[in-house]
């Protein structure tokens, strides 16, 4: 059974909704699964230990690809989260009448490629009320598990 560790950054709720059903869904596969806000990590060597990190979070701005605000310091100091080797995979909410839908689930994924992680299962993008992508979540989760 893996070890999962799970970070988000969520403003109004949505993408910890997403965190927190993905979570349950791996926990009830037996899986071992931590969930944590972005704010409330330490980036330093933050993927050692873990069999999977999973990285959550939803995007603002308009005209450029902006994180969301907890998760910008982590972010900025992702070169020291030790990801070289180890799965990670991608998920967050959006909204599709921006011309970045899910931006920062992009920025996430391609900083984590440059730094010699595995990214697994595809990337989540979730479009308007997460409630109504309990599917969507579910075959993804499947789909992430499947490589790990
Ligand atoms: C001012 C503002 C800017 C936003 N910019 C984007 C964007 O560039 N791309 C996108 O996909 N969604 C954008 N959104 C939509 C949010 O990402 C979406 O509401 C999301 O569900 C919020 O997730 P959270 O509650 O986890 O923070 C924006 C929303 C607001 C209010």
């Amino acid at each position: 059974m893996a070890d999962v560790l799970m970070v988000y950054g969520s403003t109004t709720g949505n993408t910890e909704w997403v965190a927190e059903e993905i979570a349950k869904q791996m926990k009830g596969a037996g899986h071992t699964v931590a969930v944590k806000g972005a704010g409330s990590v330490t980036a330093d060597g933050l993927c050692q230990g873990h069999d999977l990190v999973v990285f959550g979070c939803s995007t603002w701005g308009q005209d450029e690809i902006e994180l969301q605000e907890d998760f910008v310091p982590l972010f900025e100091a992702f070169d020291s989260i030790g990801a070289n080797g180890v799965k990670t995979a991608v998920f967050g909410c959006g909204d599709d009448d921006y011309t970045y839908f899910c931006g920062a689930v992009d920025a996430i994924t391609e900083k984590l490629e440059k730094l010699g992680s595995k990214v697994v299962g595809g990337k989540l993008k979730i479009n308007g009320d997460p409630g109504d992508a309990r599917d969507e979540i579910k075959s993804w989760t499947d789909g992430v598990l499947a490589a790990v």
